[in-house]
C-alpha cells in the first residue's frame, strides 16, 4: 500500500506559502513527482475555510508545466482538491491534534509521512516546534513512516542564538528530520555549479591563486524594503543575505572536490572551506542604506521613513566585503562580496576573473578574462575573452562565450522551490544547512555583528537606484 504523505504548511495564510511554496507544489503534483497519496494541510491562526484556502491558492498557481488549458484546469482541480485548511495557535499541542483530526477526518488514516514546512516569521519557529512534538506527531523511528520538518533562514541572528535554535529544534526534531532551506541552493545554476567545476577537464587546473585574480560575488535588487521592513529592521543586509545566501555562493565556488555527490561529502566539503574563511572585521566592511533623491518625483521613500523602521535606524540596506579564503588554494584571493537594495540594477552573479597575460605582445591594454555564472535576472554561464575584431587592422575586443539558460536549453527551468521541495519527500539532504555549516558561516559574521551593534556604526547613505555608497570595497588587506 502506498504511504500518504500530509504537507502541514504552518502559516499558510502568507506571502512565502502563497507565493512559492503552493505554486512549487503543485509543479510538482502537476508532473506526478509527489507521492499519489499527497495532500496539503494549510495551517495559520487566520480564520479560513477550505474553499477560502483554496481560492487563494489558486491565484498564484501557474501551470508551467501543463499549459495546455483542458489539461491546466484538470491539474488545478485535482490539487485544490487535496488542499485544506486549519486554523490554529502556532504554540498549542492542542492546535496541531486538530490537524492531526483532520488529516484522520480527511484521508481516513492517521498514519502516513508528516512534513511541516514551517512558512511563519522566525518569532514563532520554537513555539511551532514545541508545540509539534508536545502534540504527539513527530515519529520517533522513522522506517515504517517519516516526519521531516523544513525551516527557512534566518536560523538565529548571530552564532549564539542560531545555536540555541539548533538546540531547542534538537530536542523535538533528529538532525535528520530537519532540513534548513537556503532557496539559493535549489536555483538551477547554484546547482550546476557543481557540475561545471568537477564534470568539466579545463576548470579545475586553473580553479586556484595561480591563475584567478579575484572572485566577486554580487547580490543586487532594485526593490525597495517595501513591507518587509518589520522583519528586515532587526536583521539587516549582512544576516539577511551576505551570512546565508552569498557564503552558500562562496562555499560552492572555493570548496575542494567531495569524494562523491551524497550530502555527506558535499556538505564536509562546504563546512571546511567556511571555516578558512578569515572571519570579517570591520575594516573589510562597506555599509550603506538607501535614501530618497530630495524631491523624487517617483515618491521613493528613505529606508528611515519606511513603515516600521525607527526614524534613526542604523540597519545596513547595502553591504560589501573582502573576505580571505585561508588555505593553499586561494591564498591571496580576494573575495569580495556585495549585496544591497533599492540599487541600481538586479543582479546576483559569481565572476571568476583570471590574472592577466604574463606578457602581452599586442600592444593595446588586455582585460582579463572572467568566467560569470549568473542567477538573476537571466541564468547564464559566459566567459569573456579577448579576440581579434574582424577587419583589415589588428583590433582587439572582448567578447563573450555565451551561455544563456532560456535559449539553450528547451525544457522549464524548475523554480528552486521545487527542486528543494523534491529533495526533501525524496530524503535527500544535500541541498540543505547542516547545523555545523549553519555555525561556520556565522562565525564569519559574529564578531564583526556585534561590533557593529556595540560601536553603533553608522552606515553611509547612498541614493535609492544608485550603485551604492561611494566607498567601495577594496580588494581588502
Ligand atoms: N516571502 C519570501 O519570499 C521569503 C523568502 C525567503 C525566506 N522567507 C522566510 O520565510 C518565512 C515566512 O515568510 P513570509 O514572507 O511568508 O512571512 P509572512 O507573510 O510575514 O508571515 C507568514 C504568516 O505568519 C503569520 N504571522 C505573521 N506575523 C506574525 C507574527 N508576528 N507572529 C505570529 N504569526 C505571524 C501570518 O499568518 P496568520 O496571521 O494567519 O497566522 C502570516 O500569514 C520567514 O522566516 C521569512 O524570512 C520568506
Amino acid at each position: 500500500m502506498v504511504t500518504p504523505l500530509n504537507i502541514i504548511l504552518v502559516g499558510a495564510s502568507g506571502d512565502l506559502a502563497q507565493r512559492k511554496v503552493l505554486p512549487a507544489l503543485f509543479s510538482l503534483f502537476a508532473q506526478k513527482l509527489l507521492p499519489a497519496e499527497v495532500r496539503i494541510f494549510g495551517f495559520a491562526r487566520t480564520p479560513l475555510t477550505d474553499a477560502e484556502f483554496r481560492r487563494r491558492t489558486a491565484e498564484h498557481l501557474m501551470c508551467r508545466y501543463t499549459p495546455e488549458a483542458h489539461e491546466c484546469a484538470t491539474m488545478t482541480e485535482q490539487f485544490l482538491a487535496r488542499c485544506h485548511y486549519v486554523t490554529g495557535e502556532y504554540g498549542k499541542a492542542e492546535s496541531f491534534l486538530d490537524v492531526a483530526e483532520r488529516i484522520q477526518q480527511v484521508t481516513g488514516r492517521w498514519d502516513g509521512d508528516r512534513l511541516f514546512y514551517l512558512a511563519t516569521p522566525p518569532s514563532v519557529f520554537l513555539d511551532v516546534a514545541r508545540a509539534i512534538g508536545n502534540s504527539g506527531l513527530v515519529t520517533c523511528d522513522d522506517t515504517e513512516s517519516w516526519t521531516r520538518i523544513v525551516i527557512e533562514k534566518p536560523f538565529g541572528h548571530d552564532r549564539a542564538s542560531s545555536d540555541e535554535l539548533v538546540a531547542e529544534f534538537g530536542k523535538v526534531f533528529t538532525n535528520e528530520q530537519t532540513y534548513r532551506i537556503d532557496h539559493y541552493l535549489g536555483k538551477e545554476v547554484i546547482q550546476n555549479l557543481l557540475v561545471l567545476r568537477f564534470a568539466n577537464r579545463i576548470f579545475e587546473p586553473i580553479w586556484n591563486r595561480d591563475f584567478i585574480r579575484q572572485v566577486r560575488i554580487v547580490w543586487k535588487e532594485t526593490l525597495d524594503i517595501g513591507n518587509r521592513a518589520g522583519y528586515f529592521d532587526g536583521f539587516g543586509i549582512i544576516r539577511d543575505v551576505m551570512q546565508n545566501h552569498l557564503m552558500q555562493m562562496l562555499a560552492l565556488t572555493a570548496m575542494e572536490r567531495p569524494d562523491s555527490l551524497a550530502a555527506t561529502p558535499i556538505r564536509d566539503e562546504k563546512v571546511q572551506v567556511l571555516h578558512a574563511v578569515r572571519p570579517v572585521e570591520l575594516e573589510d566592511l562597506v555599509l550603506g542604506q538607501y535614501v530618497a533623491p530630495v524631491g523624487d518625483s517617483a515618491g521613493r521613500k528613505s529606508y528611515r521613513q519606511e513603515t516600521g523602521v525607527a526614524p534613526d535606524s542604523r540597519t545596513p540596506t547595502y553591504a560589501s566585503a573582502v573576505l580571505r579564503v585561508n588555505n593553499s588554494r586561494w591564498k591571496g584571493v580576494p573575495f569580495i562580496v556585495e549585496c544591497g537594495k533599492a540599487l541600481d540594477e538586479q543582479l546576483a552573479e559569481i565572476c571568476i576573473q583570471f590574472h592577466d597575460v604574463p606578457h602581452n605582445i599586442f600592444g593595446d591594454a588586455l582585460a582579463a578574462n572572467e568566467l560569470v555564472i549568473r542567477i538573476q535576472p537571466d541564468e547564464a554561464i559566459f566567459l569573456r575573452v579577448v579576440n581579434k575584431a574582424p577587419g583589415l587592422k589588428m583590433r582587439l575586443e572582448t567578447t563573450e562565450l555565451n551561455l544563456r539558460y532560456r535559449t539553450a536549453f528547451t525544457g522549464v527551468i524548475p523554480e528552486a522551490y521545487e527542486s528543494l521541495l523534491l529533495d526533501v519527500v525524496a530524503g535527500e539532504r544535500s541541498l540543505f544547512i547542516r547545523a555545523d555549516e549553519l555555525a561556520a558561516s556565522w562565525d564569519i559574521f559574529d564578531r564583526v555583528l556585534h561590533e557593529i551593534d556595540d560601536r553603533k556604526i553608522i552606515p553611509e547613505p547612498y541614493l535609492q537606484g544608485s550603485r551604492g555608497p561611494n566607498q567601495k570595497t577594496g580588494t581588502g588587506k
